[in-house]
């Protein structure tokens, strides 16, 4: 009867704290779930490199820094721009808006090169696995701007 009073409230925050806390750890949990996990080849951003190149370097820039009207493609801007996403999201933003002079005329795979160029621009590690060309693939592949805790 004398502990009843500390360990009601005591209870009810450690129960809120599980609820809270349970979704946020499964995510980091849960393999190939954001974008710090590896979910493109070091290969791959290569060829996505020489893509960029050719169809989006001119108004973007070389380094994605981006060059007047044209956004940067890397830093907290586009990070903050484009955090709680999907790969497939900007995937389909790429692949139906750009390039801006000519959209949807890069092939699937062009695209996800690209966007794999884009990631490693953007700090995220490469993995064993290709980014894939279809969208709902990638639909539980997150952009987390910040590195999830272990
Ligand atoms: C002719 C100039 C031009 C070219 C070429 C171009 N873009 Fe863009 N892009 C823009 C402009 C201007 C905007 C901002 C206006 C808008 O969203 O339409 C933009 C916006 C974007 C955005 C949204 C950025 C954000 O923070 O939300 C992405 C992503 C993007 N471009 C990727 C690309 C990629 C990848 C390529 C090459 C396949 C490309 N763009 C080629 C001009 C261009």
């Amino acid at each position: 009867m004398t502990f009843s009073k500390p360990q009601r409230p005591t209870f009810i925050l450690a129960a809120a704290a599980v609820v809270l806390g349970g979704s946020v750890v499964a995510r980091a949990q849960s393999p190939g779930s954001t974008v710090w996990s590896g979910v493109y080849t070091d290969e791959q951003a290569d060829r996505g490199k020489a893509a960029y190149a050719a169809n989006c370097a001119s108004c973007h820039g070389d380094t994605l820094a981006g060059i007047d009207v044209a956004p940067p493609l890397t830093g907290a801007g586009f990070l903050n721009n484009w955090n709680g996403t999907s790969a497939g999201d900007l995937f389909n933003r790429i692949k139906t808006t750009m390039p801006l002079n000519a959209p949807a005329t890069l092939s699937g795979r062009t695209v996800a090169d690209i966007e794999a160029f884009i990631f490693k621009a953007n700090g995220f590690p490469a993995g064993q696995v290709a980014l894939p060309s279809a969208p709902p693939m990638m639909a539980n592949m997150k952009i987390v701007s910040q590195k999830p805790a272990n």
